[in-house]
């Protein structure tokens, strides 16, 4: 009894200072909430970036390609945790490039992942991640070189504990920051390769819904991919699933060719209140799988603001540590011609047409 006692008294101090321990070490929040840490990964909802590094802003021209008004590091400090893109080949190399690298190049997969890399240095208490599509095939071995190339390696990518869905059980927040992986990695078209387990199928361990809706009556909950859980939400479930939620709008232009709805995107992304709205789609999509999704993947992320949709699944209601983005619209700068691109090529336009003339 008196041994049993002191044990106890012993027992305490340690495991206070151990709680105190943890949190002083890795601060208290995970991805921007204290209610995340001890939640399993597939449970949490995450805002996705879809086309992350596609922008519509001055360093493309405001091109009609482009998904997003700020970049991968600006989505991420603003909350975004899941980034989405395209690989597509530029010559031999692994470039993303929206559709194709003549349309808009956003440079090669390596420097990009620099970039998120450097993110993830500087806040270590972020579960992050990555989900890109592999428009060439190529190999998990050409893709995970990329991911070395930018100082990514299996101490800060997730390795699954299992090669299939209803194998892998996913860790908390927590444990993932404990252990310093942190950065989970989904290739949508990989070609297994077992040296490389940290490189993800997508197919393997997510559903998503229809990605190509022009109408904003059109959403849908139903799984549409992968195509053997096609419209069967309890299989696509029970399998172990996790649900990415697609929630962009596209807009018709000539000759089939489509681009993402800027006009409407205040609504697409609302939290509430007009047709096709992503607060009630996602509440929808609860509705009908009897959990939350764990990915809502939207163009122009800023507008909405779309993150309240992702607090709101989550239970967060007083997130910590992001930085605030403007929800608005980024709108050209109406100096048009007069912004510094602009007016070096009208004035060296002019200097080659006055050089004409005056030669
Ligand atoms: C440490 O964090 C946990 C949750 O992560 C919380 O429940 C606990 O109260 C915190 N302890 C202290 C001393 O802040
Ligand atoms: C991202 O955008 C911010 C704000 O415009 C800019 O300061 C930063 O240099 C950009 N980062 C990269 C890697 O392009
Ligand atoms: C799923 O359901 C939709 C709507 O009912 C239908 O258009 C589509 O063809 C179905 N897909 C499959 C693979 O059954
Ligand atoms: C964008 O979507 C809205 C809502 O459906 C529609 O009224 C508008 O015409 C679309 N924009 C274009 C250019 O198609």
């Amino acid at each position: 009894m008196l041994s049993k006692t002191l044990a106890s008294l012993l027992l305490l101090p340690a495991a206070l200072r151990g709680v105190l321990a943890q949190n002083t070490t890795s601060g208290t929040a995970c991805n921007n909430s204290p209610n995340l840490c001890d939640r399993r990964y597939n449970l949490v909802t995450y805002l996705g970036a879809h086309d992350s590094m596609f922008l519509r802003d001055d360093s493309t021209g405001f091109s009609s390609s482009g998904n997003q008004f700020y970049n991968s590091t600006v989505q991420l400090s603003a909350g975004v945790r899941l980034l989405q893109g395209q690989i597509q080949l530029k010559g031999n190399a692994l470039h993303l490039c929206h559709t194709s690298c003549d349309l808009l190049d956003a440079g090669p997969l390596n420097t990009w992942l620099s970039e998120v890399k450097t993110w993830m240095d500087s806040n270590p208490n972020e579960v992050v991640t990555i989900l890109l599509v592999n428009g060439p095939g190529a190999s998990a071995s050409e893709i995970a070189a990329q991911y070395n190339q930018a100082g990514i390696t299996t101490s800060l990518a997730y390795t699954p504990s299992g090669s299939t869905s209803s194998q892998q059980t996913w860790p908390t927040l927590q444990s993932m920051i404990n252990s310093g992986t942190r950065l989970v990695n989904f290739i949508q078209g990989l070609t297994y390769d077992s040296t490389t387990p940290w490189l993800m199928d997508e197919y393997t361990y997510i559903f998503e819904n229809n990605y190509d809706i022009s109408s904003p009556t059109g959403f849908s909950c139903a799984p549409a991919s992968p195509s053997n859980v096609a419209n069967q939400t309890t299989t696509a479930l029970s399998d172990g699933l996790m649900p990415l939620q697609n929630h962009f709008l596209y807009e018709n232009i000539a000759f089939g060719i489509q681009q993402p709805n800027q006009s409407y995107v205040t609504v697409t992304n609302a939290p509430s209140g007009g047709v096709g709205n992503l607060g009630d789609a996602a509440a929808s999509c609860r509705r009908s799988y009897g959990r939350a999704p764990t990915y809502l993947l939207v163009d122009f992320f800023n507008v909405g603001p779309a993150i309240a949709t992702a607090d709101r699944l989550n239970g967060v209601s007083s997130p910590v540590g992001r930085t605030h983005v403007s929800t608005s619209i980024l709108q050209e700068s109406s100096a048009g011609a007069l912004t510094p691109n602009g007016w070096i090529m009208w004035s060296s336009g002019l200097t080659a047409l006055l050089g004409f003339w005056v030669l």
